[in-house]
């Protein structure tokens, strides 16, 4: 038998596309491909792109540049671009780089095999269409292979939201749910295989609604991100449910009243606000107001008290004053955070937002320090408090040092713990010593 062909895939950006380069992965597996953890001793090279960050293309572009050495050696090496990047520029990667044999955007992957075909018989391929079938049912069934105890489950992809800075509407496309049978299914064979937590991703997750595109007034398909989860509650051998990420407009009651009685749905909500101040709120199109956001909060601290909140800031949107910023700020001293991300506005062609007047690089750069700061002092607040308490874990893998064991706990801290037995996947109570930078650390509790 001839030996496997080699695929490197270098995955950037969020969750979902770590799923999806795990599904390209399989669906080139069916074509004789087996993953290599370098690009030196591959015959495919596949960048699955984000298009979330500044200068995404032009940092793929000089990637891109990096494997003409390769190229060179070994001309039967064919190489890739795949995601969000490879959605918005097209054909100009071809233009631009001339030895990409092959560009394919979010929502073809499972049209690879064919594509493979044809780049190995010296065509060009290029997919970048939004294909009416489920990608995900015509991707080649996971081999049935253990894998460890979290995984990603892909329920939802695109947006139809439009914040005046973001991409996503653009590339991933309109909002679109994968049935929910589809989904259970997949998630008893994650089970079966050993899996204890599943995570479900979504640009917009809470829109889930169960079937196919949204409706003209929102939901089409009559399932809800709530009934989702109460339905995968039921599976056996199911522990740990969470999802990310979230639109606050989105937040329904059903939901909210599940993160208080659903047990296994996971203490933990990553729900972005983006600003503090009403008008840059309205100029990025987000809907909702500083004070529907803190009152939605309140809602859910309610049905869950201890739940961490986490989320997304954008400082120097076009048009945000020292005022607003003010308004930022203080909206995250009421909120108290355990978690988050933030940015400094940067331009994304073909979005509202890149057409107006830019506030200066150095307010932005003071700003993101100030805001940091703040989400810092209040993330490292909420982990020291947990120093004394004893919560469960699920351990993911070895840790750094000699018989350390890191995982998660329901709150999703990171946690490490030095001793005898404990395995990888066990959910074991551990009481906290002592918090670090980034991290908590503990004994197994008896
Ligand atoms: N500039 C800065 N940050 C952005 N994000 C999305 N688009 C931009 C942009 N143009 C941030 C938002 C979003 C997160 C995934 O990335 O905070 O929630
Ligand atoms: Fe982008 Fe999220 Fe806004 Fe959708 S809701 S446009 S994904 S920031």
């Amino acid at each position: 038998m001839a030996d496997p062909k080699k695929l490197y895939i270098k995955t950037y950006g969020c969750q979902m596309n770590v799923y999806d380069s795990e599904r390209m992965a399989e669906a080139l597996g069916g074509s004789g491909y087996v993953e290599t953890s370098t690009p030196d001793d591959a015959d495919m090279i596949l960048l699955n792109t984000c298009h979330i960050r500044e200068k995404a293309a032009e940092k793929v572009y000089s990637e891109l540049g990096r494997f003409k050495g390769l190229k060179a050696e070994k001309p039967d090496l064919k190489i890739g671009v795949a995601g969000c990047v490879a959605q918005a520029e097209g054909e100009e990667i071809m233009r631009r780089q001339p030895m990409v044999d092959l560009v394919v955007g979010p929502q073809s992957y499972h049209r690879l095999p064919e594509k493979e075909d044809q780049v190995r018989g010296g065509k060009k391929a290029l997919d970048t269409d939004f294909p009416a079938e489920d990608k995900f049912e015509v991707l080649r069934k996971r081999p049935k292979a253990a894998r460890g105890p979290t995984a990603f489950l892909t329920v939802q992809e695109g947006c139809d939201k439009f914040c005046a800075f973001c991409v996503v509407p653009y590339t991933r496309g309109a909002e679109v749910s994968r049935p929910a049978e589809r989904v259970l299914a997949e998630a008893r064979e994650l089970v079966e295989r050993g899996v204890r937590e599943i995570t479900l991703l979504g640009q917009n997750v809470n829109a889930y609604h169960g079937e196919g595109p949204a409706g003209p007034n929102g939901a089409g398909g009559d399932w809800s991100l709530a009934r989702l989860i109460w339905a995968l509650a039921e599976v056996d051998g199911l522990e740990r449910i969470r999802f990310t990420t979230s639109h606050p407009n989105d937040m329904d009651n059903d939901l909210i009243e599940a993160h208080g009685t659903c047990d296994k749905l996971m203490p933990y909500l990553h729900l972005p606000v983006q600003s503090g101040s009403d008008k840059v709120l309205k100029a990025m199109n987000r809907k909702h107001t500083a004070k529907s956001y803190l009152r939605l909060i309140e809602r859910i601290r309610a049905a869950r008290p201890d739940i961490l909140i986490s989320g997304d800031f954008i400082v120097g949107f076009p048009g945000e004053t020292e005022a607003d910023f003010a308004d930022t700020m203080a909206l995250v001293e009421a909120v108290r955070y355990g978690q988050c991300y933030s940015f400094k506005y940067s331009t994304r062609p073909g979005t509202p937002a890149a057409e107006r007047a830019q506030v200066d690089e150095s307010v932005k750069a003071d700003r993101l320090a100030r805001l940091q700061a703040l989400l810092t002092d209040q993330q490292r607040a909420i982990q020291d408090a947990m120093v004394g308490q004893t919560v469960k874990v699920l351990f993911e893998r070895e840790g750094r040092m000699p018989g350390q064991m890191a995982g998660k706990s329901d709150h999703l801290h990171a946690v490490h713990v030095v001793g005898e037995g404990i395995g990888i996947g066990d959910l074991t109570p551990v009481r906290i010593t002592q918090s670090g930078p980034n991290s908590l650390s503990g004994v197994k509790a008896a």
